[in-house]
């Protein structure tokens, strides 16, 4: 007899997997899935009815799990609210309705006393949000970083050892199905950004509004900043950070930012290759956890959601286990930290006229700003025009900016072709 009973919402990538991953747990009843589109050609029949009306899921009494694997915005929102309004346990995969909407919902989870599941939500096929809420629960978190979206990093991989420009590497990407037609969340760090504010609650008992979050994605990177950093013991990776500026205080604000960064190659970060995700953790207590594993795919991401129901399924015999399973999220958005007060290395990449005097002029403008070069060459004279290639100590982030806008003045520069953080470990 079946001991839970659960109605679902897509039937795609993920909900695929899961109606497949279920065939193994028979305990656990899929009464009915809901799609857009009735008429398309599904790969194999998911064993129980299918719908494209969402109510006959929702207003069902005896449906006691909402399975949202369907994605976006809305109509997500409001049939989660739904569901929760219904006291119905939500499991989702939905970076982007949690990240938006994560306060109120999780406020309503707690009035109706039912509970949200996410693993599915970040780092897919890695049990990152189980081991943050509940095996590093005696921690408190200082930093969570890492790579965070497979398809940025197969489009970096494939840049760096192919030689192949953004475009072509895109282009790829995309035909080998690990990138979207319009790929602008993954490569504008849309993506990385929803996941931040997912982890920044769970570490830092607060939600992070996406807007508020620092963003830069990959499309500026081109083959030559690759190689580059590859000469001075670096390669590029887009890294996510979600850092408590006073670790320990609860209201002290956040630091969240995603933007590609040079990543040594003797760190675990640097390793990771292909559509894999990487996160690492730092607590007080544990000191660094890193987590490597398959960030995204029908099966891994499946994987997610389907342990989040198994453990639903056995605390829902306990009297009252949802305030368990309830995360300490407050209803307040986080203060986020200007990312003018960041202190980061940098690399940067110059053209410059081939005249005397340029490096000495730079030295004394970043003097004048407080920013101490660890290293500098002068690279490929074509037509009287220079690459200079810097790498910064730390560097607060207003300094710099201040001393680019001074260097863009003169009249030897052509452009800052390139500026892009260094990692520093949190
Ligand atoms: N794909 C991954 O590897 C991955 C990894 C981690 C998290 N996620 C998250 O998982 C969720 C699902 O992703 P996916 O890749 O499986 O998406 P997908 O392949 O595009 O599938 C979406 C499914 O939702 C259905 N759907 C869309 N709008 C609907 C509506 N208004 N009413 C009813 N059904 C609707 C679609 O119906 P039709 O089939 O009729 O079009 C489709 O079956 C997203 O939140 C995503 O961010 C995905």
């Amino acid at each position: 007899m079946a001991r839970v009973v659960l109605g679902m919402i897509g039937l795609g990538t993920v909900g695929s997997g899961v109606v497949q991953l279920l065939n193994q747990h028979k305990h656990l009843q899929l009464k009915k899935i809901a799609v857009r589109d009735l008429d398309k050609e599904r790969l194999s029949n998911p064993g129980c009815p299918i719908t494209s009306d969402v109510s006959e899921i929702i207003d069902d009494p005896e449906v006691e799990v909402l399975v949202e694997v369907m994605g976006g915005e809305e109509p997500a929102l409001s049939y989660i609210k739904r569901a929760l309004a219904k006291r119905k346990h939500v499991v989702t995969a939905n970076k982007e309705v949690l990240a938006k909407h994560g306060p109120s919902l999780f406020q309503l989870a707690r009035e109706k006393s039912v509970t949200i599941f996410f693993e599915a939500s970040v780092a897919g096929g890695i049990p990152l949000i189980s081991t943050i809420q509940r095996g590093l629960g005696a921690n408190q978190f200082s930093a969570v970083t890492g790579i965070l979206n497979g398809t940025t990093n197969f489009i970096l991989s494939n840049m760096e050892e192919k030689g192949l420009s953004y475009d072509a590497a895109l282009a790829e990407a995309q035909r080998l199905g690990f990138a979207e037609s319009d790929p602008s969340a993954d490569v504008d760090g849309h993506d990385v950004a929803y996941k931040l504010s997912i982890l920044a609650a769970l570490s830092f008992q607060r939600f992070v509004k996406p807007a508020d979050i620092f963003r830069e994605g990959i499309r500026k990177i081109t083959p030559d900043d690759l190689a580059l950093a590859k000469e001075f013991g670096y390669r590029i990776k887009l890294v996510g950070t979600a850092r408590n500026t006073r670790p320990g205080d609860k209201n002290g604000a956040l630091a969240v930012r995603v933007h590609p960064t040079l990543v040594p190659l003797s760190h675990p970060l640097a390793a990771v290759s292909g559509s894999n995700n990487c996160i690492l953790v730092t607590g007080d207590a544990v000191g660094e956890i890193i987590m490597v594993g398959p960030g995204a795919g029908s099966l891994p991401t499946a994987s997610a959601v389907v342990g989040d129901i198994i453990n639903l399924e056995s605390a829902l015999k306990l009297p009252d286990f949802a305030s368990y399973f309830q995360p300490s999220i407050t209803s307040e958005w986080a203060a986020t930290a200007s990312p003018g007060d960041w202190i980061s290395p940098y690399f940067l990449r110059l053209s410059v006229a081939d005249t005397p005097g340029v490096i000495g002029t730079i030295g004394t403008i970043f003097g004048n700003h407080q920013i101490s070069i660890q290293s500098i060459i002068q690279r490929g004279v074509i037509a009287g025009r220079a690459t200079i290639v810097i790498l910064t100590h730390g560097v607060v982030g207003s300094d710099m900016d201040a001393a680019l806008a001074e260097l863009k003045q003169c009249a030897f520069l052509d452009s800052v072709v390139s500026a892009i953080r260094i990692y520093k470990p949190a």
